[in-house]
């Protein structure tokens, strides 16, 4: 059963006059236990969608609607977006808990770890302050950290990056999350670092048998955590499979660019890398066809389409939002794919 439905969200930003596009109509779920990575370039949407599932927009901006957002975000079947602030705290950091890419910044650098890991364990566990110190010290130990007295004394500027992220882990998963959201937990660290951070989110993930929702642009990230992939580009989901089928079988051409951007280091011949050319640019506002076809280097026919690609299943668990493929009608004994180029 999906502990997190989200149905058709939309999110506009205020810009001057008019309002701008970001995330647009995007529609998928997480299973209990489930580890599932959104990947793409900088500036896809990923973030903001993982924020609004926080409800961490400012909704209110110079008393006009800064952001503006629609559909339906489903936790638990409750619709998070009609709740009110008040309820919404109550959910966030709490059953749904998120880290981010710069523990520093995520950390009030004025206080120390353990008043800051206190503050969550009074507020929603109600706890008092030895029971909450020996609870973080745990939490801390669980995240690796050896030193823990020092730690829990110490301000998060005197941390080491891989310290503060520890922290920040413990810190989301002090209230045994059903949700944890990772928004790039590991861009901001070094390589034997991020290694590290990634076992200790994959151990904490199994014990406690969370899901996991992991924001990345890095496939290396994918590969090591992914139960199932969602492929975002433009403010669109443009493939959804599970990780095996990603990698052996990728649809998208867009996805297909990104798997062959990853260097293969096992092949010690010397092999160019293709870039995508072009980059993500704004979403233009009507007259669109598919969104990719300005980079695609398969786009033929496509071109001259002025509608968007529906996100279509090509196979079980798998879809791809892009004109080269159809479908089988949906409730026939096996989702064929025709994948042959228009
Ligand atoms: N608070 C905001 N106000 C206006 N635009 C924003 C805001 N946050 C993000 N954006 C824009 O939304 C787009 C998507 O951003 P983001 O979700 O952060 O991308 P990424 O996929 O790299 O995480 C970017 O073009 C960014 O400039
Ligand atoms: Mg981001």
């Amino acid at each position: 059963m999906a502990l997190l439905t989200v149905e058709q969200l939309k999110i506009k930003f205020r810009a001057g006059n008019k309002y701008q596009q970001i995330v647009d109509g995007v529609d998928f779920s997480v299973r209990k236990g489930e580890v599932v990575c959104m990947v793409g370039e900088s500036g896809c949407g990923k973030s903001v969608t993982a924020l609004s599932l926080m409800r961490l927009h400012n909704m209110q901006f110079h008393k006009q609607k800064g952001c503006a957002q629609e559909g339906k975000i489903l936790f638990h079947d409750v619709n998070l977006m009609s709740l009110s602030e008040k309820d919404m705290r109550k959910i966030r950091g709490n059953k749904m808990a998120m880290i981010f890419q710069d523990p520093l910044t995520a950390l009030n650098p004025l206080f120390t770890v353990k008043y800051q890991m206190g503050e969550v364990l009074k507020r929603h566990l109600h706890m008092k302050k030895k029971e909450a110190y020996d609870f973080s010290a745990s939490l801390l130990e669980k995240a690796g950290i050896r030193d823990v007295d020092r730690v829990m004394n110490a301000y998060p500027h005197t941390l080491s990056g891989g310290m503060r992220q520890r922290v920040m882990i413990a810190m989301a998963l002090s209230c045994d999350p059903d949700l944890l959201i990772a928004d790039e937990p590991t861009t901001a660290l070094d390589v034997t670092v991020q290694m590290q951070i990634l076992e200790c989110i994959k151990s904490m993930q199994k014990r406690m048998n969370m899901a996991v929702l992991m924001i990345t642009h890095d496939f290396g990230v994918v590969a090591e955590m992914a139960d199932r992939v969602l492929v975002f580009y433009m403010g669109q989901i443009v493939e959804e499979a599970d990780v095996f089928t990603l990698f052996s079988n990728p649809l998208h051409p867009y996805t297909k660019s990104l798997i062959g951007l990853v260097p293969n280091h096992r092949e010690y011949k010397r092999q160019r890398l293709e870039p995508i050319k072009g980059c993500v640019s704004a979403i233009k506002e009507t007259g669109e066809g598919c969104r990719f076809r300005d980079r695609c280097s398969y786009a033929g026919e496509c071109f001259r389409k002025d509608n968007m690609p529906p996100l279509v299943k090509a196979d079980m668990g798998h879809k791809v939002r892009c004109w080269q493929y159809e479908t089988m009608p949906e409730g026939s004994e096996s989702y064929g794919c025709h994948a042959e180029f228009i």
